[in-house]
């Protein structure tokens, strides 16, 4: 039983489907613009110019998926809307950032007040709709530029691995909901983070000697765990494009992986425990009260600082994805 329960933390990603930030924590803090959206700028502009120059006359929309608080999405705006700018003093701009409704909406409020400030642009209008990315949210073809960062490795369903293996819908899922919002022509980014298996076991390993030291049960173990996924190969990501591109009608324009240094200089621990936390504190809290899971989070965190004393960031990759609507 015990090694089969070992792997309950990694690999049966069971009972819990939000993704929540710790918001007092110094968190994973969203600003890793410089990390995700700048290195895909060029790559960007070169297809969405075109478009542009066809598309003066209407406004035009562009939309951010899983959001967050806005940090990494709007310096890359701010360089969207200049561009637009330089052509076009006149066309309207429509922002639309989503995020499912556990997100803190009223930090993404603030900064896009901020934002707006910053930006003084009458013609630039921004709102927020709150929603399962993997499902329809934004009206149909509205959507010119798409952007979506570091969000699918979070699922949307629980999902045992054991017995599904090979079949994680959501990707499809995602495609298929894009693709009624995206106008004809228009461009998809999706930058999708690719983990280390190593950094999985020691998070894995951690949590589960607190079971052998007997602080947890067996119960806890069973209903704590994380939805992410973080094995994407490229294979699996062409996949929908390849075998269902009639169906979605969206055409795969780029694909690529590069690897980046995670959490560097942001603490790796503190940054884990921005988005590891919830999950956490969700799994315990079924049988535990509030003080007592408080207490075994910070063991464990403790015991993950120990763990990563040696470490300067997490090296993981970013597949960038860019497709088009036919
Ligand atoms: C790691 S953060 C990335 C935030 C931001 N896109 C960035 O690049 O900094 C993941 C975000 O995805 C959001 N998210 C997770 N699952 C989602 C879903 N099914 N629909 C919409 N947003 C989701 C989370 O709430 C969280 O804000």
């Amino acid at each position: 039983m015990r090694p089969a329960l070992k792997t309950c933390f990694v690999v049966n990603y069971i009972a819990i489907m939000e993704y929540k930030m710790k918001v007092d924590e110094p968190s994973l803090s969203m600003d890793n613009y410089h990390l995700i959206l700048e290195p895909c700028w060029e790559l960007v502009c070169k297809v969405f110019d075109n478009y542009l120059d066809t598309h003066m006359d209407c406004p035009i929309n562009l939309a951010d998926f899983g959001t967050c608080e806005g940090q990494t999405f709007l310096p890359f705006l701010k360089l969207v809307v200049g561009h637009i700018r330089r052509s076009s003093k006149l066309q309207e701009i429509v922002v639309t950032l989503n995020d499912q409704y556990t997100n803190d909406f009223n930090a993404l409020t603030r900064n896009i007040k901020a934002f707006q400030r910053e930006m003084d642009d009458p013609l630039l209008r921004m709102c927020i709709i709150p929603g399962n990315a993997y499902r329809h949210c934004l009206p149909n073809s509205s959507i010119d530029l798409g952007i979506c960062s570091f969000v699918v490795q979070w699922l949307s369903e629980p999902i045992n691995l054991d017995k599904h293996l090979f079949y994680i819908p959501d990707w499809m899922d995602f495609l298929i909901a894009r693709s009624m919002e995206m106008k004809k022509g228009s461009f998809f980014l999706a930058n999708i983070p690719i983990g280390s298996q190593e950094v999985l076991s020691i998070l894995n390993d951690v949590f589960h000697q607190l079971y052998e030291k007997n602080t947890i049960t067996e119960e806890d173990l069973r209903n704590t765990s994380i939805p992410i996924y973080i094995f994407r190969t490229e294979d699996e990501l062409k996949g929908p494009f390849e075998e269902r591109r009639e169906e979605l009608g969206l055409q795969l324009l780029h694909i690529s992986r590069r690897p980046v240094k995670l959490y560097e200089h942001k603490g790796i621990v503190s940054s884990l425990k921005s988005w590891m936390y919830y999950s956490f504190e969700t799994g315990l809290s079924k049988t535990r009260r509030t003080q007592e899971v408080q207490e075994i989070c910070d063991t464990y965190f403790q015991n993950l600082e120990h763990r990563f004393s040696d470490w300067k960031w997490l090296d993981v990759f970013i597949a960038d994805v860019l497709f088009q609507k036919l």
